[in-house]
């Protein structure tokens, strides 16, 4: 018997060495090395008549190729559809990641159940009755999505020849196993040339497939990461389990762009897509309560009202304490050593506790006005109006500096009835709004005025 060959992998990034160590040398993870079975790579053609009718393609002049058919499905999901740049492209490989129990198996259901074209949703991970159950839950109408359990890669490709589904979703491609290798479902190896597969799938007959692909924190399953490279576009699910807002991001997009964001709202009924995001992301409440604060920030191309909650509260302990859910710590700090030098308030006694409501994570530095704003509300006990919003970068010296397409955030705040909206002096705009008062400021004592 022919000497069986091995390679070891980072079951984390994918790097390979020809013998087992403690530490991958690219990625740096401890204990992620494992030996797998490697094979010739010759056979792996999802067809299993192959060779017969393969095509060969030839070079085009760029505009000899024809674009002129439609390219994209409509998925009947606005968000899906925005965060894949205008719907799903045919032949394209699209890779949904996240953590288990976040939603991706019934999201992917949700829009398969959705569908006039005719889907075959494949899983590994469960049954069919209890796909059924759960599709029950979500929309009880008929439709024209098939469902089949299945883990082998030659035998989903059997049952694709001859459904010929229009979409393919893959639940999940670590269940996924191809008979061409020899190491266990999960592994590296396995993961590539399953990938490698439905791949050549998809671009011959022009099929989009949807991957779920597990995340896990240690990294002991292969983590998507090699798969990132190989496919099209990917999509990212998160949120907080706990909270019901989830939010779907483009890390990669070969065909559209990845600043855009879908929000959805777990229900018992499966997922509902948010349209107006302002409007729940804003905690309605009686009275006006001091630490609030507005601010007009933009995910993609749309804007997104977003309260900030903040609790200032005399230190106990020596050191105080800071800390912030949904923004980065460091800039949390940051303004306050501003705040501290620059305008005079004296928080280095005083613990600071900040949130941003939703259970959303905001990487805008728009942001920064309300921050301080609701900073210096919990401080002085003063509650903010709660029609005024702020849209505004503070810089280390306290100046407020301008943003990013002011004029849109104007805008969203006169549409959803704020009475004023703080925005840098040095913005640049052409102010021809009349419901919403823009209120310029030029360093943070000029906001301290509004809040005495
Ligand atoms: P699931 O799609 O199985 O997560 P994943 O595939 O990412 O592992 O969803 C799991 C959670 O979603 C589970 O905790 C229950 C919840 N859920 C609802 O709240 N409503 C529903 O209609 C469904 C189907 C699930
Ligand atoms: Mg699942």
């Amino acid at each position: 018997m022919a000497k069986v060959k091995t390679t070891f992998y980072c079951q984390n990034c994918g790097s390979q060495y020809a013998k087992w160590q403690g530490q991958c040398t690219s990625c740096k993870e401890w204990n992620t090395i494992v030996e797998e079975v490697v094979q010739k790579p010759e056979k792996n053609d999802w067809k299993s008549q192959s060779n017969s009718t393969k095509r060969i393609s030839k070079p085009l002049r760029i505009n000899e190729i024809d674009t002129t058919q439609e390219t994209r499905y409509n998925l009947y999901d606005e968000e899906f559809n925005r965060v894949l740049g205008g719907g799903l492209v045919k032949g394209s490989l699209t890779l949904l990641g996240g953590e288990p129990g976040i939603g991706k198996s019934t999201l992917l259901l949700q829009i398969a159940l959705k569908l006039n074209y005719k889907t075959l949703y494949v899983s590994g991970e469960e049954s069919q009755k209890q796909i059924k159950m759960r599709a029950e839950r979500i929309n009880p109408a008929t439709s024209n999505c098939y469902i089949l359990t299945e883990t082998k890669t030659q035998n989903i490709f059997k049952q694709i020849e001859s459904l010929k589904p229009e979409i393919v979703v893959i639940d999940s491609i670590q269940t996924l196993h191809s008979e061409y290798v020899e190491s266990s479902a999960g592994s590296i190896s396995q993961i590539k040339e399953c990938t490698t597969e439905l791949i050549k799938f998809a671009k011959e007959t022009a099929t989009p497939v949807l991957l779920i692909g597990h995340i896990t924190k240690d990294g002991h399953i292969a983590g998507p990461k090699i798969l990132e490279h190989m496919v099209d576009t990917v999509l990212q699910f998160e949120g907080d389990r706990n909270h019901v807002f989830r939010i779907l991001r483009a890390h990669k997009n070969r065909f559209g762009s990845t600043n855009e964001l879908g929000i959805y709202e777990m229900q018992g009924s499966g997922l509902r897509e948010v349209s107006n995001p302002s409007e729940i992301l804003i905690s309605e409440k009686d009275g006006e309560l001091s630490g609030h604060a507005i601010a007009a920030t933009l995910e993609g191309i749309r804007p997104l009202m977003i309260e900030v909650q903040a609790l200032v509260s005399t230190a106990v302990y020596g050191t105080p304490q800071r800390s912030a859910t949904g923004f980065n710590a460091k800039r949390l700090n940051m303004l306050l050593a501003v705040l501290e030098k620059r305008a005079g308030f004296r928080l280095g006694a005083k613990d600071v506790f900040l949130n941003i409501t939703g259970g959303i994570t905001v990487d805008d530095p728009a942001i920064d006005l309300a921050v301080v704003a609701a900073i210096l509300s919990s401080n002085e006990d003063i509650a903010l109006p709660s029609d005024y919003c702020f849209a505004g970068e503070v810089g280390l010296s306290g100046e407020i500096r301008p943003v990013q397409r002011i004029e849109q955030r104007i805008l969203e705040a006169e549409k959803l009835g704020f009475s004023t909206i703080f925005v840098s002096k040095y913005n640049k705009f052409n102010h021809t709004t009349t419901g919403v008062k823009v209120q310029l400021l030029s360093k943070i004592e000029d906001l301290v005025l509004f809040i005495n």
